[in-house]
């Protein structure tokens, strides 16, 4: 097992009855090589004392942000520069909501949003407080911030119940922070990964344009999931409000022509391309140059087809591994093996997009379920977050390209 030699890790102890562990947990890191200081909230100095935490890590303990002597130096902000990695355990459910919602009313809470260091968090509660709506949109909310969650395990509880909220054991988090990422397999180490994500817009006239639902949300979780396997990720994006990912470099475009250029400005050096967007299929041909004005009862638009970016990509002599995606409102299935094969793809994710029971699925959702379907196999991918389905993903085109034995396509010409 690699170790954590010299990785300086803020350990953020919170208030819960698994606070308790976190002084195995310092001894554990300490054995693998990890320099730990320990910032407590005061919930938790009423299950663990201080002291405790300065013997087994040898550094002086934190616990609050009025700390005049420490504070003297800015000692919040020196903290959250000097931390490699922060990681919080046991997590309580107020600290998950606070860390969700952006506050900074204690120490730990102030550092979590002044470090650029990664955040993991292994929570901690009772099962009902896990499974709460509330709790479970803080943790996706979080999710989609790049924060990474070890556990929570399923188990006895302090409060007699069974189920799923109890902290991991130790030696499970500390055996996630070696691995890089909950665990996640370094698979696309040194691949550059190329991705597309969002809509298009086609422009009608300077204030008007076609466009679709999608938030890009799918196509930034696979960024994330790519950067957690060790890929160099380049993601060409259309207009969304989402935060870029650590670690990737984002290329912003707004039309299809502009998508097409930029993948190819990309493509060159790329292993893999997974098309995520939703481009428009057609634009207008002349978009006007000032606003149309209401002179009729209609209004006649000609559309033409945008230029096919994944299709132009696979046409490529050296074609990277392709991912294409198939949204579909009907026989999902079918008509994704249909582009799997009309543009010469390795692999197509099936994504039945529309309304379920006057909820929107696919488009603009934090979860989302597919069928990944390639030449002689296909497997489903049951609901689960979209940053979960991108872990999933990426092990399933790294595990493709194993097989294939290259980055490069196998595909016939
Ligand atoms: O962004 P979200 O809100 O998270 O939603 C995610 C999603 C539903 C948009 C995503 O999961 C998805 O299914 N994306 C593909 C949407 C789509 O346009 O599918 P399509 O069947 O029209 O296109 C097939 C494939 O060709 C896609 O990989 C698409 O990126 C690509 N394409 C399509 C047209 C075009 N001109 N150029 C392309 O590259």
């Amino acid at each position: 097992m690699a170790d954590l030699e010299n990785r300086k890790i803020l350990l953020g102890v919170t208030g819960g009855i698994a606070a308790y562990k976190g002084i195995e947990l310092v001894r554990r890191l300490r054995e693998v090589g990890a320099r730990v200081r320990v910032v407590m909230t005061s919930g938790a100095r009423r299950f663990v004392t201080a002291q405790s935490f300065q013997a087994v890590s040898g550094e002086a303990v934190r616990d609050d942000l009025w700390d005049a002597e420490a504070e003297a130096a800015m000692g919040h902000i020196e903290l959250a520069r000097w931390a490699d990695q922060v990681l919080v355990a046991p997590a309580t459910a107020d600290f998950i909501a606070r860390l969700a919602a952006g506050m900074a009313n204690d120490l730990l809470s102030t550092l979590c949003l002044a470090t650029d260091a990664p955040v993991w968090v292994a929570p901690s509660m009772n099962r009902v407080m896990w499974a709460n709506p509330a709790t479970q949109a803080n943790v996706r909310q979080l999710e989609t911030r790049d924060v990474t969650f070890i556990g929570p395990a399923s188990g006895d509880q302090a409060c007699g119940e069974v189920g799923l909220g109890r902290m991991s054991e130790p030696a499970e988090i500390v055996a996630a922070l070696v691995d890089g990422g909950s665990g996640v397999v370094q698979s696309l180490a040194g691949r550059h990964v190329l991705i597309t994500a969002g809509p298009t817009r086609e422009r009608i006239d300077p204030v008007r344009y076609i466009s679709n639902h999608s938030s890009g949300k799918m196509g930034y979780a696979i960024a994330r999931a790519a950067v957690a396997a060790g890929a160099r990720v380049t993601l060409v994006s259309g207009p969304v409000a989402l935060a870029t990912p650590r670690g990737v470099d984002r290329v912003n475009v707004e039309s299809a022509a502009q998508m097409h250029r930029a993948v190819h400005d990309a493509v060159g050096d790329a292993d893999v391309f997974i098309a995520t967007a939703a481009v428009a299929d057609h634009r207008p041909v002349a978009p006007a140059a000032h606003k149309i004005k209401k002179t009729g009862d209609s209004v006649t638009l000609t559309l033409e087809q945008t230029p096919d970016i994944l299709a132009s990509v696979t046409a490529l002599p050296a074609s990277p591994f392709a991912v294409g995606f198939a949204a579909e409102t009907r026989d999902v299935e079918l008509y994704a093996e249909q582009k799997l094969k009309k543009k010469n793809l390795d692999m197509i994710v099936a994504n039945r997009v529309g309304e379920d029971d006057g909820q929107m699925v696919g488009f603009g959702t934090d979860e989302n379920a597919v069928t990944v379907i390639w030449s002689d196999g296909r497997q489903v991918l049951p609901r689960a977050t979209k940053l979960s389905l991108a872990h999933e993903l990426i092990a399933i085109i790294a595990e493709r390209m194993a097989a294939t034995g290259s980055a490069r396509s196998n595909r016939s010409a």
